[in-house]
């Protein structure tokens, strides 16, 4: 059985008490097969996983969807439960705090912002954004102390910005990426896809395609990226999309002239719902 904390203090006993090694999985909830896979993984190589389910106020800006993010803890409690049968062996520890200030105590007054990442492609889009999620990632990482923290890489750019927290203030865990899950159409598992309607998930379609399509354009040579570039400017004329960048895949850097790793982040927006995407690539 899952065992459910929702308070700080009983979060730290139980902390205490662990004597394996510990994996976290921190999330907002309203789980999908993207978050199972990153709780499998932390499963295989761990011996206790926390897991975290917090709607964190802190990276939603003030016209954004806090309030009607979907919160579904009996079914994540479920979903958590079904995987945590496949490792008999193993303990999972959810962590749902009641309330906000379990995290971010009344007078809590500091911000962590790692200050150049922080403020490119989404964060220039949304100010304040990764700031939010580095200073909860911060809190969470201190109660938890995890050997090893899993993100998913749809979130591309929010773990850049989480592993140059962990680098700068020496944090001492590892930060392990996981790949991308997809529906059968190609579209990336998000909890916000759910709310596209039925025709908007067709429309969505374009996001994984069109990144696709212009990886095939690169293909792995540096002697087409100016082709790629200019495909892209004629792609951006469909003002649904918000950005389609690419960028140094380590640093994020617009200057790829001697890059090997590039990465391709873009944002499609249907109605009011933004739908990230990107994908990786090599230059031989
Ligand atoms: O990726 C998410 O779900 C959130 O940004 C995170 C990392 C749990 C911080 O709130």
């Amino acid at each position: 059985m899952v065992k459910l904390i929702t308070k700080t203090q009983q979060l730290k006993e139980e902390r205490a008490s662990e004597i394996g090694d510990v994996g976290f999985v921190p999330t907002m909830g309203n789980l999908h097969a993207g978050h199972i896979y990153l709780l499998e993984e932390a499963l295989k190589v761990n011996d206790v996983v926390y897991f975290s389910i917090f709607v964190n106020p802190k990276q939603f800006g003030p016209n954004e969807d806090f309030d009607k993010y979907p919160r579904t803890i009996e079914n994540d409690i479920a979903l958590i439960g079904e995987c945590e049968k496949k490792y008999p062996r193993k303990k999972v520890v959810l962590f749902s705090p009641e309330d906000v200030q379990e995290i971010f105590p009344q007078n809590s007054d500091t911000q962590i912002s790692v200050q150049t990442l922080s403020t490119l492609i989404e964060g220039a889009l949304r100010p304040g954004h990764f700031d939010g999620v580095a200073t909860v990632v911060y809190r969470l990482f201190d109660l938890v102390k995890p050997k090893i923290a899993y993100f998913g890489l749809k979130d591309y750019q929010q773990y850049l910005v989480i592993r140059q927290m962990v680098k700068d203030l020496n944090i001492p865990l590892e930060i392990i990426g996981m790949p991308i899950i997809r529906d059968e159409s190609g579209l990336a598992l998000s909890s916000r896809n759910q709310y596209l309607t039925t025709e908007q998930k067709k429309n969505a379609l374009i996001l994984s395609q069109t990144l696709k399509k212009i990886k095939s354009v690169i293909d792995n040579k540096k002697s087409n990226i100016d082709q790629a570039k200019k495909e892209i400017e004629i792609i951006l004329k469909d003002n649904n999309w918000n950005y389609i960048e690419l960028r140094d895949a380590e640093t994020l850097s617009e200057d790829i002239s001697s890059s090997r790793k590039l990465t391709l982040l873009a944002v499609y927006q249907l109605g009011t719902t933004r739908l990230l995407d990107n994908l990786q690539m090599e230059i031989e």
